[in-house]
């Protein structure tokens, strides 16, 4: 086995030469160096010279000169790996193991990597083939086009149980290597192993190097047993330690000093087409501590992107206690928080790059997250349910291992629970809304109507932080997902198909009437998706037709069409940095400003997906470059911040027109 250099360097850098050599030579000072009776001739007076700044040793007697090692070699007549061995222990650095089983075991992984990369090879042809046409088809729905497809290199596992396996084999690869590789499924009862992924889209899994260790499978079929397979455990494979898309998001990371973890292989895919290469995911367990370490060698505070349902909600509130024991000063980790029922592809497709940069923007830091966390446990009326509450945030606090942190933790902490005190109550709940950033979610819309009840609460899930120690404020703030009925309520329904800007458009005018005739000619126009706001919309229609204007009997008629839970799911869908416009207190200059973008960039959003669908079946009739060039052009401006930010430079100048 060879030693890195970097191995021999951090031995020598741990042990002093005169260390080495005063085990056989008598040293003494002189001036910045040692001296003594040279080891390799026999002398009276000493030539023999030690320096410890340099790292060598050098005899004038013999003209000897070398550095720890060759000292060893020198004077013991030690083999070099023993030398490095020896000094690897007294140095108290540890060695790669270094045996010939070692060395076979190498040497068995490299072959591996061969096993695993050629199966990878083969599910991107199998993509490319015929074979692979229903799950192109089935990509391309989704929005992971030819392009992306390669990028990722993904690819397709036939339906054939033999179809890996044969192959393989006749690239001489032998059934051991393919069952240790995870490919293959064996059991007592199967005389014949068999591909382990069969009919599924395939999503290689790389090491940090970008060598494909491992895969996820997806089932196109709703009904096939396991919507994803992963690859076994491997001894190129383990779960707990890789991220998926690590090897690509590494270089964006360290541009961006930003990193960012979702839940699933798709949203990986979806947040790079947004413009986020700095993403990767855990392979479908919940992040470990290893997963955290990796993510803080790509930055300080890596922020964690679950789905808005109650499995995410779960994970991230897992991911507190993996994180906390492993705090360093400037490393934490944040959590940017989804609208329901969304996970970040499914934001990507509704609200595009823009509805992702703002959910990241608006992460929340972990002791905010920890506190939510213990809050929504249950009511705090009592001065038992506050102890008990504080006892929780003390065990989670002790979990710390750094002792600065701690002390940080536990004032913050203390601070927090200071304010449920109910003769406190009001004024510092005040205080603490102004310093959240949510202080303007929820509002006046909330208050004074029925919808209101859970409306906004994804937001308002922090201010249930806010200090009050009122048991019908604190449930009525409470997140649906602490209550199994809450849960189970149409109302909290995943909002699949629902677009954050189309929500934001119709819950805007409909919170400010005096806007409606403003705006619902522009709205009319719109290209809308979303069944719920396309309902919303039409009842607005009719009464802007009708020339209603007085906010109430809009509320009221909205509610009597049967509406009333629509809006409130649609409240869930928007943005929540969006929700301030939904207050009747926010300026009506500002909400306009607000509509008005919201409309241009959906009516430019609206333009280029048409266009979008158009370049694809071009392409599909046409497979030419020009075609191809056209299509990843549209795409291109789809994704780019650019078309957003164009707009919105152009709002000042409207506003200078009129
Ligand atoms: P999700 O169920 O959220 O799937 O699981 P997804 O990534 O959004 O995929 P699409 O969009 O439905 O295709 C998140 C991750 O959990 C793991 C996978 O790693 C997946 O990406 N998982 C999920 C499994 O390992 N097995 C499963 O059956 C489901
Ligand atoms: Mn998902």
């Amino acid at each position: 086995m060879r030693y890195p250099p970097s191995l021999l360097e951090e031995i020598r850098a741990r042990l002093p030469v005169s260390a080495v050599v005063g085990k056989r030579v008598r040293l003494i000072k002189a001036g910045r160096e040692w001296k003594g009776l040279s080891p390799f001739n026999a002398e009276k007076t000493p030539s023999f010279y030690v320096n410890d700044q340099k790292g060598f040793y050098h005899c004038f007697s013999s003209g000897k000169h070398g550095d720890i090692f060759s000292f060893l070699i020198e004077t013991e007549g030690m083999p070099f790996p023993e030398a490095v061995e020896r000094l690897a222990a007294e140095a108290g650095v540890p060695l790669p193991v270094s045996t010939p089983e070692a060395t076979r075991e190498e040497a068995r992984r490299n072959d591996l990597y061969e096993v695993v990369e050629l199966a990878a090879a083969f599910f991107e042809a199998t993509l490319a083939s015929n074979a692979g046409r229903e799950a192109r088809a089935y990509l391309e729905r989704r929005g992971m086009g030819l392009k992306t497809q390669q990028t990722f290199r993904l690819g397709y596992a036939p339906g054939d149980r033999f179809a890996l396996r044969d192959h393989l084999m006749q690239k001489g690869i032998s059934h051991e290597a393919m069952i240790e590789a995870g490919l293959l499924i064996t059991h007592e009862d199967t005389a014949v192993p068999y591909d382990r992924f069969r009919d599924r889209v395939m999503f290689p899994i790389h090491d940090q190097r970008g060598k494909v260790i491992a895969f996820g499978g997806r089932a196109m079929r709703t009904d096939a047993p396991a919507k994803y397979l992963n690859s076994s455990e491997t001894p190129l494979f383990h779960k707990g330690r890789v991220l998926y898309n690590l090897h690509n998001a590494r270089k964006a990371a360290s541009d961006k000093s930003e990193v960012i973890a979702v839940e699933g292989y798709v949203d990986v895919i979806a947040m790079t087409m947004a413009g986020f290469a700095q993403t990767v995911a855990p392979l479908g367990t919940a992040l470990t501590g290893d997963q955290v370490t990796l993510l803080w060698r790509m930055a300080d505070e890596p922020i964690l992107c679950f789905d808005g349902d109650a499995a995410g909600q779960r994970a991230a509130y897992r991911a507190i206690d993996t994180a906390l024991p492993l705090l360093a000063p400037g490393k934490s980790i944040r959590f940017a928080l989804l609208p329901e029922g969304q996970d970040p592809d499914d934001l990507f497709r509704a609200g595009g790059t823009e509805a992702i940069a703002t959910v990241l923007q608006q992460a929340r830091p972990l002791a905010e997250m920890l506190w939510a966390r213990e809050v929504e446990h249950g009511p705090l009326d009592t001065p038992e349910r506050r102890a008990a509450l504080e006892r929780r945030l003390k065990d989670a606090v002790g979990q710390i291992a750094d002792e600065t942190i701690r002390r940080h933790y536990g004032a913050d902490i203390m601070n927090r629970l200071r304010g449920l005190l109910p003769a406190q109550g009001v004024a510092r709940s005040e205080n603490w809304a102004q310093q959240s950033s949510r202080s303007k979610s929820g509002g006046d819309w909330k208050s004074n109507n029925d919808w209101r009840a859970n409306a906004g609460v994804r937001g308002g899930n922090y201010r249930s932080g806010s200090p009050r120690g009122n048991a019908a404020l604190a449930a009525s703030l409470a997140p649906p997902r602490a209550s199994a009925s809450l849960a189970s309520h149409p109302m909290f329904a995943p909002t699949r198909g629902e677009s954050p800007r189309e929500a934001m458009i119709v819950l805007g005018v409909l919170a400010h009437p005096a806007l409606l005739d403003v705006f619902i000619e522009d709205i009319a126009a719109l290209d809308f998706s979303g069944p719920l706001a396309l309902a919303l919309r039409a009842r607005l229609m009719e009464l802007a037709a009708d020339g209603e204007a007085d906010a109430q009997a809009i509320r009221d008629r909205i509610e009597m069409a049967g509406l009333a839970t629509s809006v409130a799911r649609l409240v869930h869908v928007m943005i929540p940095g969006d929700r301030w416009i939904l207050a009747a207190s926010s300026a009506e200059d500002e909400v306009s400003a607000a509509l008005r973008q919201a409309v241009t960039l959906q009516r430019r959003s609206r333009t280029l997906h048409t266009e979008l669908r158009a370049a694809a079946n071009a392409l599909a009739e046409d497979d030419s470059e020009a075609n191809l060039a056209w299509l990843m052009d549209i795409q291109a401006q789809v994704n780019s911040k650019k078309g957003a930010e164009a707009d919105e430079d152009q709002l000042p100048e409207l506003d200078d027109i009129n």
